[in-house]
């Protein structure tokens, strides 16, 4: 798959919604400024593949962010019904789930799709940005956070992963672990403006558009930033601007 090379195909909406009718509602709004959107556990928990089909149908791709975690077996049978919808040009599993689980997702991702078609591209999540040094190694996890992040990626890699979801502060040294072609999607995304004078919501480490893009985001992910925001074509249409900046 090619990606369009226009900044706002750098830009993944979240639609963190509880249903589809406020979703969609929302997402016609900015879908031509937009290059995907993200649809996590709670909007497919509450409304299943009928989301994807109608935010599809409004033009940007998809972000099935479901995190698989589960034997190979069973993920493979979950990816494999995630990349038969249409639309869904990036699907995720945990890197946690180890290398049988990310190769069984690998080969599941491009079977069904005929030779030389456009598949989704498969992300991994390495360790959650919620978890910090003490709640890793609650669950045996041992090592500053970063150092597994980076092993986990350079794992990924190996086992055929497209990319991986990390924090801004991570991007760089992932990039230059994993190379130019290894996808990077960023969450925890927040505009200048909103850095310095208003509150971070539940992002721990925030970092700007053009942090994001500068430490080797190839996608940004932002949520709230532009769900809340008073004028959220305003609040987007900057947000490609930087992006665009950015990049030149
Ligand atoms: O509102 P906000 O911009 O913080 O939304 C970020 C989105 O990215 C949410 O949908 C959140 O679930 C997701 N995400 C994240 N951190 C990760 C992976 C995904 O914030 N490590």
């Amino acid at each position: 798959m090619t990606f369009d090379a226009h900044p706002r195909s750098s830009l993944i909406v979240a639609l963190d919604f509880d249903s589809l009718p406020s979703a969609v509602k929302f997402a016609k709004q900015i879908a031509d400024l937009v290059g995907m959107f993200k649809i996590g556990n709670q909007l497919f928990t509450a409304a299943g593949p009928a989301a994807v089909k109608e935010v599809a149908a409004l033009g940007p791709g998809i972000f099935l962010d479901l995190k698989f975690h589960d034997i190979p077996n069973t993920v493979a049978g979950a990816v494999l019904s995630a990349a038969a919808m249409t639309g869904v040009q990036l699907v995720n599993v945990h890197a946690l789930g180890g290398t049988a689980m990310l190769r069984a997702a690998v080969q599941a991702i491009s079977a069904g799709v005929p030779m030389g078609a456009d598949r989704p591209r498969l992300l991994a999540v390495t360790i959650l940005t919620s978890m910090d040094q003490k709640s890793m190694k609650e669950v045996g996890i041992g090592g500053p956070p970063k150092s597994r992040v980076l092993k986990l990626a350079k794992l990924t890699q190996s086992a055929g992963v497209d990319g991986v979801v990390a924090s801004v502060q991570e991007a760089k040294a992932i990039r230059k672990l994993c190379g130019r072609e290894f996808l990077i999607a960023t969450p925890g995304v927040r505009p200048k403006q909103k850095n310095s004078q208003e509150p971070q919501d539940d992002q721990a480490r925030t970092a700007t558009p053009r942090e994001a893009i500068k430490a080797g985001a190839d996608f940004i992910i932002v949520g709230r930033p532009i769900l809340a925001a008073s004028d959220p074509r305003t609040a987007a249409q900057e947000i490609v601007d930087e992006i665009a900046s950015a990049k030149s």
